[in-house]
């Protein structure tokens, strides 16, 4: 019923180049292997590849790409995914542009002749947009572009992009697949054979491969993920609720708010509307106060464990993005991020209330 975790990092062969499917541990490995298939079934996909972290998986896959390809991606991605774009691809000539993709004219007009890719996330990281994959899939895909799906705020249980048009799908195994704040990794999942020999050979060649332990960890995690997504998002949905009429709170972002604009495309593309919320407050120094004064929800970065956290997205999370394009994409200075863990959501709802008091 456990999978066992292989340490080994060589594995005897039968004959020169003769074996029973390994060899060496970066190349493959049987928990690995089992992580792998658990997940691509999750995502429905015939493919996956696991990674050291949700970076590496991205990491990995961008290196796909040539120098003056261009990618389009939906402004408001995770901190660390914009950094990764800006800081560190951009050096090898691939050519990036940030668009509200929420807006399909704007999807539409970005697209140039060299556009290899449309990167999304949905909902994204910390504002909980919601973009249509299935339109934006349509506009790429008759451009020639393909189009990748950042899911780990959705999860495959909630959101399966490969179903929805998308060509490769990304995850931060850190956040909800793991669930317990306790092991960092990444993956990629596709359906198109070849993108999966290209990138196969890519896992092998850079190596930011998981160890068989952190592998052992995810499948343990994923036996609990529907249980606890489906927790998590009603607890989020009627912390957002009750969010929306304290008197301290200007604005809630959740994609399951009846007054959420996005609402229906959110319904149309998910199960529920995930664990995630987000509230904007006066200013910097009322939300340093809610988060000090909070005692269940825990001050910390990440997300999609069992324990509630919240954050301040403008110095933590999305600190690497540049404040004018920060206030721009709408992540401003009053802004507070929750993760919704499995708690008893009354015990979490007086927690904020006191807090905001
Ligand atoms: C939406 C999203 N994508 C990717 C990542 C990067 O994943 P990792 O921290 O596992 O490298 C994160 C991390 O917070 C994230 O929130």
């Amino acid at each position: 019923m456990v999978q066992p975790i292989h340490m080994a990092t060589t594995f005897a062969q039968q004959g020169v180049g003769r074996h029973k499917g390994f060899e060496y541990g970066r190349t493959g490995n049987p928990t690995r292997n089992a992580l792998e298939e658990c997940l691509a079934a999750l995502e429905a996909a015939r493919h996956c590849l696991a990674f050291a972290s949700g970076l590496g998986a991205e990491t990995t896959l961008m290196l796909l790409l040539n120098p003056g390809d261009h990618v389009v991606y939906m402004e408001d991605v995770y901190g660390g995914t914009f950094r990764l774009f800006d800081k560190v691809l951009k050096r090898y000539g691939l050519e990036f542009t940030g668009i509200d993709a929420t807006d399909l004219d704007v999807v539409e007009r970005s697209i140039t002749d060299r556009t290899r890719m449309l990167w999304l996330e949905s909902p994204t990281n910390p504002l909980l947009r919601v973009v249509d994959i299935d339109a934006v899939s349509e506009i790429a895909h008759s451009r020639g572009a393909m189009v990748c799906v950042d899911n780990t705020f959705a999860t495959p249980y909630l959101q399966q992009p490969l179903h929805l048009g998308a060509d490769v799908v990304v995850h931060s195994a850190t956040k909800y697949i793991g669930g317990h704040s306790d092991v960092v990794g990444g993956a990629i999942m596709t359906n198109n054979d070849d993108l999966e020999r290209q990138l196969r050979f890519h896992q092998n060649a850079v190596g930011a491969v998981p160890s068989p332990f952190d592998c052992w960890l995810l499948l343990r995690g994923v036996k609990t993920l529907a249980l606890r997504v489906e927790r998590q998002s009603d607890n989020a949905m009627e912390l957002a609720t009750a969010l929306t009429s304290n008197k301290t709170v200007k604005r809630v972002y959740y994609p399951g708010l009846d007054s959420n604009p996005q609402r229906g495309v959110a319904a149309k593309q998910m199960r529920m509307f995930g664990g995630m919320v987000s509230f904007e407050v006066a200013d910097e120094a009322t939300a340093f106060r809610t988060l000090e004064r909070l005692k269940i929800f825990a001050l910390a970065e990440s997300l999609g464990a069992v324990e509630s956290l919240a954050e301040h997205p403008a110095r933590m999370t999305h600190a690497s993005i540049p404040a004018a394009e920060r206030q721009r994409s709408g992540v401003g200075d009053g802004l507070i991020r929750l993760s919704v863990g499995v708690e008893d959501v009354a015990d979490l709802i007086a927690d904020l209330e006191q807090a905001l008091s």
